[in-house]
C-alpha cells in the first residue's frame, strides 16, 4: 500500500467513514456485514469500549469489532446463524471496568468467569438478545470457565475470540513484537543475576 493510500485511510478512519479491523484491508462499512451490526454500533455502551484497553495493545472497541467480523464470516461459512454471530461478537466483552483493576470482591469469581456475565446483563439492556446469542456471550471463554457451548455459534465464538487476541498482538506492529521480546528478555536477565 502506498504511504498516500495509507494516509487517506487514516484520515477517512478519523472521519468515522472507514472501520477498521484487525488483519483486513477491508472497510467493514461498505461489507454486507454492516446493517447487522449498525444499530448496536451507534449505542453509548458500545462506543464507550473504545476509552477501555484491551489485550495490551488494542481498545475493548476494536476487539470486539473483530471478533464480531470473523465470527460472522466464519459462521456464515459454516452455514451457522451469521447475523447472531455477528451481534453475540460485538457484545461479548462488555462491560467497562479497567481489567488490571479488577478485584473478586464479594463474589469471589475470577474476572474470567465474571465478565461474561457482566456482558450478557448489559447486552440485555441495550438491545434484544435471543437464545442463541446469550450462549455465545456468556460461555464465550469456554474451556477457562466450565460451561459448555450449546450452539455450535458459541463454539467458533470461543475460538474467533483466542484468534483474534492473537492477530491483536502480532499484527499492529512488527515494532511493537519486537520490544516486547526485548522486555522479556531483559527481565528474565535481571531474575537471573
Ligand atoms: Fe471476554
Ligand atoms: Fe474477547
Amino acid at each position: 500500500m502506498t504511504k498516500a493510500r495509507k494516509a487517506e485511510i487514516t484520515r477517512l478512519i478519523e472521519q468515522g467513514d472507514w472501520l477498521p479491523v484487525a488483519g483486513s484491508r477491508k472497510n467493514v462499512k461498505e461489507h454486507d456485514y454492516y446493517p447487522i451490526v449498525a444499530d448496536l454500533l451507534d449505542l453509548d455502551e458500545v462506543q464507550e469500549l473504545k476509552d477501555f484497553k484491551h489485550h495490551i495493545v488494542t481498545t475493548r472497541f476494536q476487539h470486539s469489532l473483530n471478533v464480531s467480523y470473523y465470527n460472522y464470516r466464519l459462521c456464515r461459512l459454516l452455514h451457522l446463524d451469521a447475523a447472531s454471530a455477528a451481534r453475540a461478537g460485538l457484545l461479548h466483552d462488555l462491560y467497562h471496568y479497567d481489567t488490571k483493576k479488577y478485584t473478586s470482591g464479594r463474589h469471589g469469581l475470577r474476572h474470567s468467569a465474571y465478565h461474561p456475565m457482566v456482558a450478557l446483563e448489559r447486552a440485555e439492556s441495550i438491545a434484544p438478545i435471543n437464545e442463541r446469542e446469550r450462549d455465545m456471550i456468556v460461555k464465550h471463554m469456554w474451556p477457562v470457565t466450565p460451561s459448555r457451548p450449546k450452539y455450535a455459534e458459541t463454539y467458533v465464538l470461543t475460538f474467533v475470540d483466542k484468534y483474534c487476541a492473537v492477530i491483536e498482538f502480532l499484527l499492529p506492529q512488527p515494532q511493537r513484537l519486537r520490544s516486547w521480546v526485548k522486555k522479556r528478555r531483559e527481565k528474565r536477565h535481571s531474575n537471573v543475576h
